[in-house]
């Protein structure tokens, strides 16, 4: 097991990623069980129905030995659970079992159950406790970590959330076989994303384990996963709210991405991670057509992300609409403010900066000529 601290004054916690985590849950989460022992004898736990039906066993078994249930409140699948409707079903569901402000929820699941759990746990009592068991592969090297919750609004996704860091995060990598395989991918997207915004030689590595990745080789997933969270750990660390530009730095290939997924409804049609991917390449791409890197790198970010199996053009992705619209996409993101929209572009492999200069003009010709290349 590897084990990874986020350091934040008062609110420090772990990241603990390994296989068999679940085997010995009662054991990793022994100090959240304590009101629950002593009073009630049951744990409550949010979980997607896909994630309940493949780990309950497991967990319950584990809390059985220490003599607790789960008291399990199960949401569907999808972003359509970050909703206003599903947080107030929820929140009542958490005051009806009397949390308290000194308890701890249980979020089982992938990005979508965090950030609902997350949300709903940074507004209950003025703030309650939570533990994230991440899932995917997305939410075990990103959005289980550093405390961003939040639902969707219909101006957009994740504009209505609070920054409310979890107590431990749980990774269990064994839960990553289950994953069907294009997910697994859309979540390597992520992995990618932290060699580029500031580990060119972990880039490197990640594209050469790829194989090994998708496969679920344990011991590379766990260096892998637990790499991406200490680099995720210090940023957070050093600009927990987003307030500089260190954390905005993890939103590279995501305001491209986020247009993508605008424009093809947040669905199945192009998982986030499937967006990030294609969103990597155009940062790239942007970043050498106004010469900061040489076309050439831009085409080993295409490369890689294509030999992980991954998209790397938008062309193919049947958009019925022009650059301009996408550009328009962007001009929504919640990152923009003043006028401007702030882009991560790449200075090198490795290498993130915030542009604040770019005109989305430019973007729009830009996406213009991605969409008739190839
Ligand atoms: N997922 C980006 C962040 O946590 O800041």
């Amino acid at each position: 097991m590897a084990v990874v601290n986020v350091a934040l004054a008062g609110r420090s916690y772990e990241v603990r990623v390994g296989r068999d985590l679940f085997d010995n849950f009662a054991g990793q989460v022994r100090p959240f069980l304590e009101r629950y022992s002593a009073d009630e004898r049951s744990v409550p736990f949010v979980a997607d129905s896909n994630a309940r039906a493949l780990f309950a066993e497991t967990l319950e078994q584990s809390l059985s030995w220490v003599g607790l249930e789960i008291d399990w409140y199960e949401v569907t699948p999808g972003e359509g659970s970050k909703s206003w409707a599903e947080l107030e079903r929820l929140t009542d569901w958490l005051l009806a079992r009397g949390v308290t402000r000194s308890d701890h929820v249980f979020a089982l699941g992938g990005g979508v159950v965090g950030d609902l759990v997350g949300f709903a746990c940074a507004i209950l009592k003025r703030g309650c406790g939570f533990v994230q068991l991440p899932t995917t592969l997305l939410a075990q090297v990103d959005s289980s970590v550093g405390g961003k919750t939040a639902i969707n609004a219909s101006a957009g996704k994740n504009l209505i959330g609070a920054f409310h860091q979890p107590s431990l995060v749980l990774a269990d990598t064994g839960c990553l076989a289950t994953l069907p395989q294009r997910e697994l991918r859309a979540g390597l997207a992520e992995v990618f994303k932290y060699g580029l915004l500031g580990d060119a030689e972990f880039f490197a590595r990640v594209d050469k384990d790829s194989a090994a990745i998708l496969a679920c080789d344990n011991a590379v997933l766990e260096a892998t996963i637990a790499h991406c969270v200490g680099m995720k750990a210090r940023i957070v660390a050093e600009d927990e709210r987003e307030t500089r530009d260190a954390r905005a730095l993890l939103n590279l290939g995501h305001t491209f991405g986020h247009a993508l997924e605008a424009e093809t409804g947040f669905g199945d049609r192009l998982l986030h991670g499937e967006a990030v991917a294609l969103g990597l390449v155009l940062a790239a791409r942007f970043s050498a057509r106004r010469d900061l890197i040489s076309l050439a790198d831009a085409e080993n970010v295409t490369d890689a992300l294509a030999r992980a199996g991954l998209r790397t053009e938008i062309s193919a992705l049947g958009l019925d609409c022009d650059g301009t619209v996408l550009a328009d996409h962007m001009r929504h993101d919640k990152k923009a403010g003043g006028g401007t929209v702030p882009f991560i572009l790449l200075r090198a492999l490795g290498e993130a900066y915030v542009a604040r200069d770019v005109e989305l003009a430019d973007v729009a010709a830009f996406m213009d000529e991605q969409l008739q290349a190839h």
